[in-house]
């Protein structure tokens, strides 16, 4: 049987990537991919290794016949400036082992890049698909340098990589870890736990979010898509919604009683860097991408699965 294999299954997009692709090709057709964390009734089968580990890596692809890899293994943007230097190892070795093992192995690839390969020269309202990319984070850098590498490696090696860059995600199974995007989460839980939320940003601070049952729908359907109409072996631009700091926070009020104060951190220069907005018309037009979830659905949605999760009365 081909399986899936997917690599950061148990980070924030893997969590929700697994079981939807589990819901779609078999239970069975997936393998996790996890370092640490895993979560004890993990209900998948679970591979754990370093993914610097190349051996363990092709092990894993002929021991359970995989042909499809989605390579979610990230250090994200904030915690990725505390050591530049493992950034760049876990971010640019592990994926150039994969799209290696890929070749070798004639598997197909799936790489999330993001916003973040951006930067301050960038055009920052409704970026366009190909503009200027001199992003000033190292977690940036790896997702340019990715970008590059994959169209590389389509060209030289005819691999079939294909690549979303992801606004920030918004999500209640599983929280992001040492993003820049992360208040856009941290509120809500703050928010319904305490009332009560810092923000790392300026209440004016703009940029692209996604509800992740969009995000989701639009990896799998950009897995599934007719290879002759994808135009793009970089990365898509692909996005949902724009919205300032303070207007995910009014939009709360709405549900709940809710005070915010901003204090912006060191994060505030990375938001300032990355786009407010963006184009995502050639992924609409390639693959017929298009979110369904606005802003008044995904904070409705979350503050019900959140008050769930919690054990909170609605
Ligand atoms: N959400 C990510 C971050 O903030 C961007 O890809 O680092």
């Amino acid at each position: 049987m081909d399986r899936i294999l997917v690599t950061g299954a148990f980070g924030q997009i893997g969590t929700e990537l697994v079981p939807a692709l589990q819901k779609k090709y078999g239970k069975d057709a997936v393998i996790a991919h996890g370092h640490k964390n895993i979560p004890p009734d993990a209900d998948v089968e679970v591979v754990t290794f370093d993914i610097r580990e190349e051996g363990k890596l092709e092990e894993t692809i002929q021991k359970y016949n995989v042909k499809t890899i989605y390579h979610m293994v990230s250090l994200l943007s904030a915690v990725g400036e505390r050591d530049p230097s493992v950034t760049w190892d876990i971010n640019m070795n592990g994926l150039k082992f994969v799209l290696d093992l890929a070749v070798k192995h004639s598997i197909k690839v799936f790489w999330p890049s993001s916003i973040a390969a951006f930067g301050p020269t960038t055009p920052r309202e409704r970026t366009p698909q190909h503009t200027v990319m001199a992003p000033t984070t190292m977690y940036g850098v790896t997702k340019v340098a990715g970008e590059l590498l994959g169209q590389y490696y389509h060209k030289k090696y005819n691999l079939d990589i294909r690549s979303i860059r992801y606004p920030g995600l918004i999500s209640w199974k599983a929280e992001p870890g040492g993003g820049t995007t992360d208040y856009a989460v941290a509120v809500f839980y703050e928010g319904l736990k305490t009332g009560h939320y810092t923000c790392f940003v300026r209440p004016d601070t703009t940029l692209p979010m996604m509800y992740m049952d969009d995000a989701i729908r639009g990896t799998m359907a950009l897995m599934e898509a007719d290879p002759s109409r994808l135009t793009i072996r970089t990365s898509y631009n692909f996005a949902a919604l724009s919205f300032t700091a303070e207007e995910l926070a009014e939009e709360l009020k709405k549900h709940i009683p809710l005070n915010v104060d901003y204090k912006p951190d060191h994060r505030q220069q990375i938001a300032d860097s990355w786009p407010m907005s963006i184009d995502d018309s050639v992924a609409r037009q390639d693959w017929d991408w298009k979110h369904q979830i606005d802003l008044s659905a995904m904070t409705k949605t979350m503050l019900i699965e959140l008050r769930k999760k919690f054990g909170m009365k609605s």
